[in-house]
């Protein structure tokens, strides 16, 4: 595999502790680094990289690898992407390696489509008085225009389309990019005369576009297609560009449109991103996730926004998300606000957002019963059950209510036995504690001495093993045979396999210079387990043989008792 020789490449010329700095702020500790994960929020680092082993793991919330594990996993990206991503900073020419990806290319060139079709909007913007001073009129500067790549599309059917043909792009991938449509006479350019919005992936690659007139002409905004780079109900516009200020703030501004996440981040506000005029799916909120679970979701103050908001509120709690809601002023929205009144005021607003009940107490036109109902409803959403009894809690205290009778209420209408949500909700406890038995110790002793696992397996057999985990990388490390390197058995396991194996590394639980007379220790104590367990299996046939009054059955057990017996001594 092509592959192998680029992951040869980068190891030379990467080392991880300088990959992790870019993200995380890493200080020394003995032989390893340490930081805050980036993975989970925490106060106190329990992120460690080893630079002797390159490996990284957090013993808070259990992640842990490679760099390229790092990578897929901060970036959001395929293997094939962590390695292009990963080749691009080490100044590799990936022309050299052909890094497989399973689609035969078609991905790099619509990629390449992208590119090339923003670069010729942004000059037609440059040349175009009208759609230059169309975004002056919007409150637009130079450098904004620059950082979002805005740019315009010609008033022509075939300007764009003809260019990538000379280009020599395929024709399939032209029809496939969504750029470009297919008629009856051929193709032509899917954009035309209007203000173009690149749509930007979380590796910087450009892939889909929306595109607004410039009048009142309609629809007033067309997005790209899906094609195989976007998927529209999923993507959030500026997510690109807001994933550090969502990082450093702790929380998303979900707005709706694209100039609300324009000029949102203009003013300051670098945390914004919008869907792409859909609702708030889950979708969204997956990719959102691995850079917070806290949202102020800015609607509209009209009734429209009023819904749009209700509709939204349980499918951010639904996964896991502690959100606010602000209602704009009617007939204004982030952008109209921002650029008539300022960022403090906007920013006074965001800092008075207010909490899914509130909202709901603000907005239903029910009566009090039913505006009860309706949070209960909303509360019930929730994914996660803490978060869901704070709500309950919340409810009560706003209402007067009380928990009980809320909690029952919510229970009833849910139309499950009552306590069954709390069970298949409830959240898996973090794996903190961390008990070292005989296991684990020799699956540690064999990470830190490949070469004792010979000895391991000669002494007890694969199927002794309880954990699944464990057996699992055993059965990786003896089947990759002694030749291949940690890194690659490493890259072939699942996410549990790895955790727990960058986990022992740091804390392999057990002395190097008694790790002998450890193995040992395990191995026996392994097999007194098993033979403790077998006398008993024994001992209940017997009991089972005498009540049948099963005279050869017993003769037979009993004789089988003495075996072992004698073994043991
Ligand atoms: P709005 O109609 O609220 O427009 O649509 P806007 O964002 O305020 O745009 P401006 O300020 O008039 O330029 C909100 C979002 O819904 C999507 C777009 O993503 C838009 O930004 N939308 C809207 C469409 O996809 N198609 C449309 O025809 C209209
Ligand atoms: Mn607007």
């Amino acid at each position: 595999m092509k592959d192998e020789r680029l992951l040869e490449e980068l190891k030379t010329r990467l080392d991880i502790v300088d990959v992790i700095s870019d993200y995380v702020e890493l200080k020394r500790a003995g032989q390893n680094y340490k930081g805050l994960c980036p993975f989970h929020s925490e106060k106190t680092p329990s992120f460690m990289v080893s630079p002797d082993k390159q490996i990284f793991h957090c013993f808070g919330c259990g992640v842990g690898g490679n760099v390229i594990h790092f990578v897929i996993k901060y970036e959001n990206l395929s293997f094939p992407e962590s390695l292009r991503f990963l080749a691009k900073k080490a100044g590799i020419d990936l022309k050299e390696y052909r890094v497989q990806s399973g689609d035969d290319g078609l991905r790099e060139k619509l990629l390449e489509i992208h590119a090339v079709a923003a670069q010729v909007f942004a000059e037609n913007l440059k040349k175009s008085k009208t759609a230059s001073s169309y975004l002056k009129k919007r409150g637009l500067t130079e450098e904004t225009i620059h950082s979002f790549s805005l740019g315009y599309a010609l008033k022509e059917w075939h300007h764009l389309s003809n260019y990538l043909k000379e280009k020599g792009f395929p024709r399939a991938a032209l029809s496939q990019s969504g750029i470009v449509s297919s008629g009856e006479k051929g193709i032509y350019d899917t954009f035309r005369d209007r203000i173009m919005f690149p749509i930007v992936d979380l590796q910087g690659g450009i892939i889909a576009f929306g595109g607004r007139v410039m009048d009142e002409s309609q629809p007033k905004y067309l997005n790209s297609p899906d094609t195989p780079l976007f998927k529209k109900g999923e993507t959030l516009y500026g997510l690109a560009h807001a994933k550090d200020g969502v990082r450093k703030k702790g929380y998303a501004v979900i707005v709706e449109g694209y100039f609300d996440v324009i000029v949102c981040h203009h003013y300051g506000f670098t945390n914004a991103i919008a869907p792409l005029g859909t609702a708030l799916t889950p979708g969204h909120l997956q990719r959102l996730k691995r850079f917070t679970k806290k949202a102020v979701l800015v609607f509209d103050g009209d009734e429209a926004g009023k819904a749009a908001a209700k509709r939204s509120v349980p499918i951010l709690l639904e996964q896991g998300f502690t959100s606010k809601i602000l209602l704009l002023p009617t007939d204004d929205d982030p952008d109209s606000f921002l650029r008539k009144n300022g960022e403090k005021r906007f920013a006074d607003l965001v800092s008075g957002a207010v909490s899914p009940i509130d909202f709901v107490m603000a907005v239903s036109k029910g009566d009090r019963t039913e505006m009860v109902h309706e949070a209960l409803r909303i509360i019930s959403s929730a994914g996660d059950v803490i978060m869901k009894e704070e709500l309950v809690r919340e409810l009560s205290e706003k209402t007067g209510l009380r928990e009980t009778i809320l909690r029952e209420e919510m229970e009833g209408r849910g139309k499950r036995p009552k306590g069954k949500a709390a069970i298949t909700s409830s959240p898996t406890p973090s794996p903190r504690g961390f008990c070292y038995d005989d296991e684990l110790l020799l699956l540690s002793a064999v990470i830190a001495f490949p070469e004792k696992l010979d000895h391991i397996l000669q002494t007890v057999a694969m199927e002794e093993f309880s954990n699944p985990t464990v057996r699992r990388i055993l059965e990786k490390l003896g089947t990759g045979g002694h030749g291949e390197s940690f890194e690659s058995i490493l890259s072939s396991l699942g996410d549990e396999e790895k955790a727990l194996v960058t986990k022992l590394t740091f804390h392999p639980g057990f002395d190097h210079e008694v790790v002998e007379r450890n193995i040992e220790d395990c191995v026996r104590s392994m097999a007194e387990r098993r033979s403790a367990e077998q006398r008993k299996q024994l001992h209940e046939r017997i009991r089972q043989a005498e009540k049948k009054g099963d005279q050869d059955l017993l003769y037979a057990l009993l004789k089988e008792r003495q075996r072992l017996i004698k073994e043991a001594r």
